[in-house]
């Protein structure tokens, strides 16, 4: 088997680099080569400028030392490995109504990305007994070529307002963006806009509105 797509990959990044400006939503849509909204614009290559680092699958966040001693470890995942019993009790944290297990488990299976952050905590040198927990999670679908949507995103509320629910949804876009995925949308509660906005999510661009279909039964 001959994999072209991966060759044009490398190809791809030996070539200047390329900066991006914003664009109209549907050409970028349109173009399909666009991201988060952009066409690209070449500029001239500099020997001195890295490529930008690909994102590791797994990798620990945060350490925090504990007055007793105790050490905290927030591990963020895009390996999507979620026990859907303990996805179900966060969820419950956090108030959303329950849905079928069995129907959680197939949403996280065919999600494209499924993030995760833990929280592990062990004694020093007892790193083997570490204790860890499901403390956040985002998904996204994906056509796998241009689009991404972004679904059930949610942080236990022992660990909310520490900059962890930020950290997990700039993860998860550049996870996608190193996939070439740009076209990244998502339904925010209205409670939770302008936690959705300071990531830089626009809502109805150009006036383009989300509309729903529901069942009349
Ligand atoms: C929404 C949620 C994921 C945010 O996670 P978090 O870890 O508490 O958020 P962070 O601490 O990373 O906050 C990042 C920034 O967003 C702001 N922010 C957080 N929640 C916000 C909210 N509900 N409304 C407005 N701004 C918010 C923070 O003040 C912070 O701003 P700063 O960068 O200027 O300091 C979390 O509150 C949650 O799980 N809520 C319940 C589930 C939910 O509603 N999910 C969204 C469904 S669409």
């Amino acid at each position: 088997m001959v994999f072209h797509l991966h060759k044009n990959e490398i190809e791809v990044k030996r070539q200047p680099k390329v900066s991006n400006l914003k664009a109209g939503f549907w050409e970028s849509i349109r173009s399909g080569f666009g991201k988060n909204n952009t066409i690209q614009v070449i500029e001239t290559p500099s020997s001195e400028e890295e490529e930008e680092e690909p994102l590791p699958e797994e990798f620990v966040l945060v350490e925090k030392t504990q007055p007793d001693g105790t050490i905290e470890q927030i591990i963020f995942s895009s390996g999507g490995d979620v026990d859907v019993y303990d996805l179900q009790a966060l969820c419950d944290k956090v108030g959303w109504p329950r849905r079928p297990l069995s129907k959680l488990a197939a949403a996280l299976k065919n999600s494209y990305i499924v993030a995760t952050l833990h929280s592990r905590k062990f004694s020093l040198g007892e790193e083997g007994n570490a204790e860890k927990k499901l403390i956040g999670m985002a998904r996204a679908t994906s056509d796998h070529a241009f689009n991404a949507t972004i679904w059930d995103v949610l942080v236990d509320p022992s660990h909310q307002g520490q900059g962890l629910g930020k950290v997990l949804i700039e993860k998860l876009i550049r996870t996608l963006l190193q996939r070439d995925i740009g076209n990244i949308s998502l339904f925010a509660d209205s409670k939770v806009v302008e936690f959705y906005r300071n990531l830089g999510f626009e809502p109805d661009p150009e006036g383009i509105k989300g509309m729903f279909w529901y069942p009349m039964y």
